[in-house]
């Protein structure tokens, strides 16, 4: 697959709207949240059914600090409390499931938990018999989408502070990972993890630009797929930068 350039996230070359008192209301909301998922699918992100039912559900606005809120809906990631982190682009998530192929049932974990939203989907689209397990590093980032993921009724989702690039082993094996910050190389702990025939996503930082990359761990090794570009936040702890 040729590599594609399309918009990622950082706050370095974004344009972050200002802070300002939220005004719009829930009818607001639900109609700019149809819209999106209506421009997803045109432009080609969004294309399996579960992942649409997914983004038409969770109010992506209920996942966002107060005074970014009415931005919900607009393709900038937008930041959150906690030392670095942000909430990706509403078109991120597309573009993140689908390559991934996540779907009912499976065994789901996330790597930058951020502000819980992306989790919220993912809880949406593995259905009751899957499991989401999400693993965010920064323990302010940790408490604000625990909240907003208690107060949206996300109840089942199970969330672990530490250092995603060890993996949480209790968990294991998962059939698919995303983790939302970009490195050098996949953690070593995440590909024994990965259950065979799973799949990986992630942004890798390689020849002075990220790609976002696919993994699937078949019978005859790793096979590799890059998606396109994009620019994510660098993954700390043991696999990150100076780790
Ligand atoms: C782009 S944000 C996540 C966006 C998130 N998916 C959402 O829906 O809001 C990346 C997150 O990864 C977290 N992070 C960075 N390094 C990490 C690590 N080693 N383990 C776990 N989380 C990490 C950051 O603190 C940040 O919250």
């Amino acid at each position: 697959m040729g590599v594609r350039r399309c918009r990622g996230e950082h706050m370095r070359g974004w344009v972050i709207p200002p802070p300002r008192e939220p005004v719009k209301g829930e009818e607001e909301f639900r109609r700019e949240r149809k819209e999106k998922v209506a421009s997803l699918t045109r432009k080609g992100y969004l294309r399996s059914e579960r992942i649409r039912e997914a983004l038409l559900k969770v109010p992506r606005e209920d996942f966002i600090p107060r005074l970014y809120r009415d931005y919900a809906y607009e393709e900038v990631p937008l930041p959150l409390p906690g030392e670095e982190a942000t909430i990706s682009c509403p078109h991120s998530y597309p573009l993140f499931y689908e390559p991934l192929g996540l779907d009912r049932g499976h065994r789901f974990l996330e790597v930058g938990l951020g502000s819980g939203y992306g989790t919220a989907l993912a809880r949406e689209i593995v259905g009751e018999k899957g499991l989401v397990l999400a693993m965010e590093i920064d323990p302010v980032t940790l408490a604000f989408a625990e909240n907003n993921l208690r107060r949206t009724g996300y109840h089942d989702v199970v969330l672990v502070q530490g250092d995603g690039g060890l993996g949480h082993r209790e968990g294991a094996p998962y059939d698919r990972i995303c983790m939302t910050a970009a490195c050098d190389q996949i953690p070593p702990p995440l590909l024994d993890q990965l259950e065979a025939g799973g799949r990986l996503i992630a942004p890798i930082e390689e020849g002075g630009v990220q790609n976002l990359v696919v993994l699937e761990k078949g019978a005859k090794g790793l096979e590799r797929k890059v998606i396109c570009q994009v620019l994510y936040i660098s993954l700390r702890g043991r696999y990150g930068k100076g780790g």
